[in-house]
């Protein structure tokens, strides 16, 4: 007999033997622990993801615990795991849910569209991965292969083109498999740099590798640009001041007062009547972020006394933490703070 190659049979094979299929959100799945997973999972490699979503699913076991809670509770568990907007679309979406949906997450594709941050991608990954319902899913692995595999080289229609690709590509039958199958064999062997194409099971058929047309090895990496900005650190006692800036990369947590411009972080120490002679300065340093980075100079004041404050402003008690968001780099001066004794 001939054998005919079949493209979802090769990669559900290969997924037996070297599959991952004891990741936290696989056992004892349920339709909410994929839904929290796959938005962890968005831009965000699976090592990293498995202690927040431990810690979440400990804290928040089902919709209810979940939809019951605050923006600031959630925001909490996801402190330092970043894109913190995936965390208000998480919430959002818990409070639709409990309204409208009576506390029951709906298996239905179109549904799950309409809730924040959730696409046709991802609404197809929480209903096959759950469900083993038949729906393909194209996230940046599956699109990789993809266009390795048929060498797409065109931008035009791209998106189309793979979507087209993969529906015709996912079996009926065994979505669930193929799709975890895909994301793996993106992960583990059709990686981004290097891929492993010697022990991959496609290689046979994939037009990339059968043309050894070549892959770059590295990309070369883009020189990213740097802002300045200025963090000041009002302190008294123990407490440190923290406000909740909106319309920021850090939106919705808690950090110290921020400035891009030395002139508007002056004209806010004046107006707080805030006695600027006696700071302390921290070395600058550099914070990286995908696409800059910032060059940070922290300045620390003492204050005698402190007044009252308002909405989204908090005096945080490091020795004896509120339950709140705050982003790593909060954390990362805290422990500069108290490493280089300046406090
Ligand atoms: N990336 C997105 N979803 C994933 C999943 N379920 N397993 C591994 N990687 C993923």
């Amino acid at each position: 007999m001939i054998y005919k190659f079949n493209f979802s049979r090769t990669i559900i094979n290969w997924f037996h033997k070297h599959g991952r299929k004891n990741l936290p959100w696989q056992i004892k799945k349920n339709i909410f622990k994929t839904w929290i997973s796959e938005i962890m999972l968005q831009q965000t490699q699976v090592k990293t993801v498995i202690p927040y979503f431990k810690k979440f699913i400990k804290k928040f076991p089902n919709i209810k615990k979940l939809s019951n809670s605050s923006l600031d509770e959630i925001l909490f568990l996801w402190s330092g795991l970043g894109f913190y907007n995936r965390a208000k679309n998480i919430y959002k979406t818990s409070q639709i849910i409990k309204k409208k949906y009576n506390n029951i997450i709906p298996d239905n594709f179109y549904h799950l569209l309409k809730f924040p941050g959730i696409g046709k991608s991802t609404a197809g990954a929480i209903l096959s991965l759950t469900f083993n319902y038949f729906f393909p899913i194209l996230d940046g692995n599956v699109k990789r292969i993809l266009k390795r595999f048929y060498n797409i080289k065109k931008k035009y229609q791209l998106e189309q083109k793979l979507w087209k690709k993969i529906n015709f590509l996912t079996p009926i039958h065994n979505s669930q498999k193929f799709n975890q199958s895909m994301m793996d064999l993106g992960k583990i062997v059709c990686k981004i740099h290097q891929p492993i194409c010697k022990i991959c099971p496609l290689k046979k058929k994939c037009l990339t590798y059968i043309k050894k047309i070549d892959i770059k090895k590295n990309k070369k990496s883009k020189i990213k640009k740097i802002k300045k900005c200025w963090f000041i650190i009002l302190k008294y006692k123990n407490l440190f001041y923290l406000k909740k800036q909106k319309y920021t990369i850090w939106n919705n947590l808690y950090y110290f007062p921020m400035f891009y411009k030395k002139k508007k972080m002056l004209k806010w120490i004046k107006k707080k009547k805030i006695n600027f002679k006696n700071k302390k300065k921290l070395k600058k340093f550099l914070h990286h972020f995908s696409h800059y980075s910032l060059l940070i100079k922290v300045i620390i004041i003492k204050i005698k006394k402190i007044k009252k404050i308002k909405n989204n402003k908090i005096w945080f008690n490091f020795n004896n933490p509120k339950k709140i968001g705050i982003p790593i780099i909060v954390k990362k001066i805290f422990f500069k703070i108290y490493k280089k004794n300046k406090i």
